[in-house]
């Protein structure tokens, strides 16, 4: 086990990489920790939660809710937990927001750390102090920016992740390393999923790689002033992709992300849109979709980036340069159009 600690302005964070299960209880004291997990992973990692107090959650997104974090609310209590109380979010993205917004909100806010189990809160989710549930249709409508104190990696847990989880948490690898990275896009390029999968070594340098990638962009901006921004690459038609089509979200960031490339290339002459697609094929997601444009681009036009009448757009100068582009968003339209019509 490893540590390395993170200074956010708001907060220090202490990573622990190549960490075992085992040696959470090093870090907090069994008796003042709560461990939040949700159904799918304690029935799979059973062994590893005795002696730990465990409140258990129904799986999926659709229990990131106000009712869920009440119902914790009350678990908590009957716990009897204090602020000496330690939750620990021990899954994936929907357990870490969820841990974190409630462990804000007791008591006017407790201790808590994020142990992820899935790729994708390993990579993205449980980094940066995002925390929060969605209310009805809109996702991560009510939350509070607040760091964990600790983020503890062991990689092992992944061995239960199912097989479809695996391309959701590669769609933001793969994002971090056309924005910030392009080292890390070739070493993509030169391997493969399944490559990965069978060597712990070169899986947990990624992690560690992207663990390091996003929080170095939250600590040059932790609100959302600037930077930030750029880790929205291939999310503004994801998220539109998203909300209208049965996809998962890698799958829409997928196709967000080559519409990107082919903005990208159209607008700042960049060059490796087809390499792009390869590398976003070889990880199990999808290049190609056609889709019905008005009705994505009236979902597009309402996101969160747009500023009055134009939108900031991120698109790549080359691979591993990200550029917060602004685009009117009436010529979105046209670009859409004329993406859609391709091939
Ligand atoms: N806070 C942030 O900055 C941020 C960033 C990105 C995404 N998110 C949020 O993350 C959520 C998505 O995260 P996710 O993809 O991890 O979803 P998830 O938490 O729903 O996990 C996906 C599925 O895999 C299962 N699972 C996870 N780890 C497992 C393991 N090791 N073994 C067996 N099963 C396992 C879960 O039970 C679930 O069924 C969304 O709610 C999204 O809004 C937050
Ligand atoms: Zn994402």
């Amino acid at each position: 086990m490893t540590k390395r600690t993170y200074r956010f302005s708001s907060a220090p964070v202490d990573v622990y990489f190549d960490a075992n299960f085992r040696q959470l209880e090093k870090l907090v004291d069994k008796k003042k920790g709560i461990i939040i997990t949700d159904e799918n992973i304690f029935s799979a990692h059973h062994s590893k939660f005795k002696n730990w107090n465990v409140i258990t959650l129904k799986p999926g997104e659709q229990f990131k809710i106000q009712a869920t974090a009440d119902s914790v609310i009350e678990q908590l209590i009957a716990l009897e937990a204090d602020r000496q109380s330690v939750l620990i979010g021990v899954g994936g993205g929907v357990v870490t927001d969820l841990t974190g917004y409630v462990a804000s909100i007791y008591m006017r806010g407790i201790r808590f750390g994020f142990v992820p189990t899935s790729m994708l809160a390993m990579v993205d989710a449980s980094i940066g102090g995002k925390n929060g549930i969605d209310v009805g249709e809109y996702k991560n409508m009510v939350g509070i920016i607040r760091q964990p104190s600790f983020l503890f990696y062991d990689s092992s847990l992944l061995s239960t992740l199912p097989e479809k989880e695996w391309s959701n948490g590669f769609a933001e690898i793969i994002k971090h390393a056309c924005i910030l990275d392009r080292p890390m896009f070739k070493l993509l390029e030169s391997t493969s999923l399944d490559k990965l999968r069978k060597k712990k070594s070169l899986l947990d340098d990624i992690i560690r790689r992207n663990v390091h990638l996003k929080s170095g962009v939250v600590k040059r901006d932790e609100f959302e002033q600037g930077d930030r921004k750029l880790l929205n690459f291939g999310h503004t038609l994801g998220h539109a992709l998203e909300t209208q089509y049965e996809l998962t979200h890698g799958q829409a960031v997928a196709l967000g992300m080559i519409f990107a490339g082919w903005l990208s290339a159209k607008l700042l002459g960049y060059k490796d849109l087809n390499r792009l697609e390869t590398t976003i094929a070889t990880y199990g997601l999808p290049t190609r979709a056609s889709f019905d444009v008005e009705k994505v681009f009236n979902v597009l036009k309402m996101d969160k980036k747009r500023v009055s009448k134009t939108m900031n757009y991120i698109l790549l100068s080359r691979t591993g340069k990200g550029e917060i582009v602004q685009i009117p968003v009436e010529d979105l339209r046209g670009y859409l159009t004329e993406f859609n019509a391709l091939k």
